[in-house]
């Protein structure tokens, strides 16, 4: 059970409706640091000023502190109270100064919330409501103030004194201290707080903005990481450029800092002026990052700057409304990365990451709507649902208002609430208002979860040349929803000949009713039917369409995404077939898989897409009952009959992606490497004796680490001993790289082997794992949860290893326990001997001792959801 004293500190739930605007006021705020990694004092004056006519005292939030001493108007004040973790003082008038100390131990803390050492470096993390771990404030997003921040620390240890804003003044001690003062002009909520202190070099470079103004741009890192800093920094500047040409948004302040640090529980955090980020999203070169690794750092670096206007500019009232400014910069930085280079294959990225985080979600005990109604553990809503669903929400939005509503829109908005804290109903207003439309009902996207499920059926008559779409709607119950009332669904559709040709143009059809009929007129041709063209509308389609109709789209579809969705949903109904009777036919996936190759057309970057399988988990996604080894025979024997039946073929996709010279980060010759690894893929599917030893070669000669990871994968899911060889080559090349460790325990943790389960609890002994490095916890734990084949092999020792690693983790860092939770939550999926074994480790989680808030609530919705 959760611990009986925070339980009753404070209320367990807390819900929308309930929002209340606050009491009080803080205009201004002068922060006075004294660093130091054992024991830092925090002295924080406070204006404050009664927003209404009430007589409610000043409450402040803390997390674990008393206050050392209370001041109001410069006066040493007694009369305070703690209620809970929270600080209570009646106050006179209207306007007060308010001065508290408290003194925090940043070494201790190791649920890398608040002010926290990293690496001999200390910097901090707020977001959510991480501000209150480091002095008293009234810690809620629709609170903003101006912030005055000073620092003084040992000048050797910490020569680097970073905060928000732009730094005014700086000095020297005669003890070897030094200070620095920092000044962020703009009102902001606390959770946008920031400092860092530490020995870091930076990376500069200046931006000149569309009005002319000269920033400072640094990227700090430890000094010997420097050279891995390139990519991000020209990131930064490409993303600063393409918010200025495409929402017209203009950075603000003389000086712009990104800092990397190793342990952190997320991404990035887009503090004002300051962002903080993962090192995994700053640091690359070739030796050591993935071409999907050098994608993610220009996609979060630009996510995360882009939130200078979509979350600080315009901050959430409260969290509820953390979509507002999740899911539209996801959706931001989703546009951003479709410009860099092929927007066909980023969408269907997108769509896959969709399919694989958020329609599972959306589908489980954990469900809920982009704008929660209630939580226990804020940080437990930081999911797919609030930043991917989200982001199809808002792309939905932009393609029902056409590109200069939705500017027009986006551009009222950032004018209107510049300066504020808004809602969701706020942005959908600006909305309506810019592109002169009635989104009324489409605002249950925002109240309702669950995903749609549209049929589609298409009559043909050939003798009246008519045709007959029939489409409805339903939405699946998700906790506490029994009933949904239908969505606005935007759906592209068009529909082709038989002979090949497009049979009238695209068209924009809104489905708002549960049921609806399309007529087309003068269709002699047999049509075939293509919907949901470039993922429209983030619903789950059924439709009749044949395995031939599904071929001939992979073949003809003149939308890319389309054309990856059709062969997608051709291999899933062959997989599916394969499962639930026990046999297929694989000719038509062959068949569609050999003309995608053999389209000389086709960009290379899609064709590796296209030619992939469904994962195991979205095949499962499909079946009543998910039988995870069922799912994986089958899929291991289309692969094979694939590899084996275009063996030429994809000797020769290898060949032609091998020829490529030294390494470059252009966008074809990442497809060249992406078509490498998925040839070697299926090279390696055929069985062919030859497979472990191209593997091998293709592992030893490679100069980048996509090639090199590519081969290690291939080996690790495979029979041959080599694969022993080239992890411990790996490992002793990498040793010292934490970041490479962490891909050298993914890798295995996701092997498809049969030995899995095995490797990753000896792993998990290995001197070099540490749960207390959330990436490295990740890379392994996280991995494991999500390799559907091991996870679930055997007699539920994944599910207790599993669990097992949740209540140690949870001790440290319960943020990054509950996040790991979601695998054991699906236990409905499966056979009653895996759901009971699943339930069984749920209920001894819930029953650990002082287990937190975050955890209890994660495994309480899992189990009883
Ligand atoms: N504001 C978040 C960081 C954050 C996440 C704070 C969770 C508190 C809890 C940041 O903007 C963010 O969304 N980061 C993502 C990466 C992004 C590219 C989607 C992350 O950290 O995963
Ligand atoms: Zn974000």
């Amino acid at each position: 059970m959760i611990d009986a004293q925070s339980a009753l500190a404070a209320p367990l739930v807390t819900r929308r409706e309930d929002y209340q605007p606050p009491d009080w006021l803080v205009p201004d705020i002068a922060l006075d640091f004294d660093l130091d990694p054992s024991s830092t004092r925090v002295t924080a004056i406070l204006d404050v000023t009664r927003s209404s006519a009430h007589e409610r005292p000043l409450r402040l939030d803390g997390d674990g502190q008393v206050p050392r001493k209370v001041l109001v108007d410069g006066v040493p004040h007694n009369d305070w109270r703690m209620d809970g973790d929270t600080l209570e003082i009646d106050l006179p008038g209207s306007a007060h100064r308010i001065e508290t100390e408290v003194v925090i131990h940043p070494d201790r803390n190791t649920q890398l919330m608040g002010l926290y050492a990293s690496g001999g470096n200390l910097c901090t993390q707020c977001e959510a409501e991480g501000f209150r771990r480091i002095t008293f404030f009234p810690d809620r997003p629709d609170v903003l103030a101006r912030y005055v921040v000073k620092m003084t620390a040992d000048r050797k240890r910490f020569p680097v004194l970073l905060a928000n804003g732009d730094p005014i003044a700086s000095g020297d001690l005669d003890d070897g201290r030094h200070w620095a003062e920092w000044r962020d002009p703009f009102p902001k909520p606390s959770y946008l707080f920031a400092l860092v202190a530490g020995d870091l070099s930076a990376n500069r470079a200046t931006f000149t903005t569309m009005s002319g103004r000269e920033v400072q741009l640094g990227i700090w890192v430890r000094e010997s990481d420097l050279p891995k800093t390139e990519h991000a920094l020209s990131a930064l500047r490409i993303a600063m450029a393409w918010d200025e040409r495409v929402y017209g948004r203009e950075y603000d302040l003389d000086v712009f800092n990104i800092v990397a640090v190793d342990d952190f529980n997320f991404g990035a955090m887009e503090n004002k002026g300051l962002n903080i980020f993962n090192s995994r999203y700053i640091l690359a070169d070739p030796d050591t990052a993935t071409d999907l690794d050098y994608d993610a750092i220009a996609a979060v670096v630009a996510h995360e700057y882009f939130h200078n206007w979509s979350g600080n500019r315009v901050t959430c009232r409260d969290w509820f409304q953390l979509s507002l400014k999740e899911g539209f910069t996801v959706f931001r930085d989703q546009g951003f990365s479709a410009d860099q280079g092929s927007a066909a294959v980023k969408r269907i990225e997108d769509v896959r990451t969709l399919r694989a985080a958020q329609f599972p979600e959306d589908a489980g005990p954990l469900a809920h709507p982009i704008r929660p109604d209630s939580y226990m553990e804020i940080s437990n809503f930081y999911t797919a649902t609030i930043y991917n669903k989200g982001a199809e929400v808002i792309r939905m939005i932009a393609t029902i208002l056409g590109p200069d509503g939705f500017r027009a829109g986006t551009d009222l908005y950032f004018d209107r609430y510049d300066g504020t804290a808004a809602t969701c109903d706020d942005f959908v207003r600006c909305m309506e208002f810019g592109g002169g439309v009635d989104l009324s009902q489409f605002r249950r996207w925002y109240s309702q979860a669950g995903t749609p499920r549209v049929s589609a059926v298409l009559d043909h008559d050939a003798g009246s040349g008519r045709a007959t779409l029939r489409l409805a709607q339903r939405t699946p119950p998700t906790p506490g929803q029994p009933d949904k009332e239908p969505f606005v669904l935007p759906l592209k559709l068009k529909l082709f000949g038989t002979a090949g040709t497009a049979l009238g143009a695209e068209q924009l059809y809104m489905l708002d009713r549960p049921t609806a009929e399309i007529v087309f007129d003068g269709v002699t041709d047999r049509p075939v039917l293509s919907i949901n063209r470039g993922f429209s509308a983030p619903v789950i389609i059924e439709s009749d369409r044949s395995s031939d109709d599904l071929k001939f789209l992979s073949a003809h579809d003149d939308d890319p995404f389309a054309r990856y969705e059709a062969m997608q949903q051709l291999m899933l109904d062959t997989l599916v077939a394969a499962v639930t009777l026990g046999r297929a036919d694989h000719q038509p996936v062959i068949e569609a898989v050999r003309r995608t190759l053999e389209d000389a057309a086709l960009d290379r970057a899609f064709v590796a897409e296209a030619v992939l399988l469904p994962s195991d988990a979205f095949v499962g996604d499909q079946l009543e009952t998910v039988d995870p080894e069922a799912v994986f025979r089958a899929r291991e024997a289309l692969r094979r009959d694939l590899g084996k039946t275009l063996a030429d073929l994809w000797r020769s996709a290898y060949a032609d992606a091998s020829r490529a010279g030294a390494f470059v980060y252009s966008p074809p010759a990442k497809a060249a490497r992406r078509m490498r690894s998925v040839a070697l893929g299926y090279i390696a599917a055929s069985g062919a004796e030859d497979a472990a030893d191209v593997a091998f070669a293709q592992f030893e000669a490679a100069d980048n680490m996509t090639d090199r990871q590519g081969a290690l994968t291939t080996l690790v899911n495979g029979k041959s001993d080599k694969r022993i060889a080239a992890l411990d080559i790996f490992y002793n090349r990498y040793s010292g790289d934490a970041l490479v460790l962490d891909k050298w325990f993914q890798t295995q943790a996701l092997s498809s082997r049969d030995d899995t389960p095995a490797v990753v609890a000896e792993l998990a002994r290995h001197p070099d794992f540490s749960l207390a490095n959330p990436n490295r916890a990740r890379s392994l734990v996280g991995a494991f949860g999500v390799n559907q084949r091991a996870f679930h092999l055997g007699d539920g020792a994944g599910y207790r290893f599993l669990a097992d690693h949740l209540i140690a983790l949870d001790k440290l860092n319960p943020q990054t326990a509950a996040k790991l939770l979601p695998p054991l939550g699906r236990w409905r999926r499966f056979d009653e001997k895996r759901a009971a074994s699943m339930k069984v480790e749920l209920e001894r989680i819930l029953a650990t001792p002082g287990l937190s808030k975050d955890l209890f609530e994660q495994a309480s919705r899992s189990l009883n959801g």
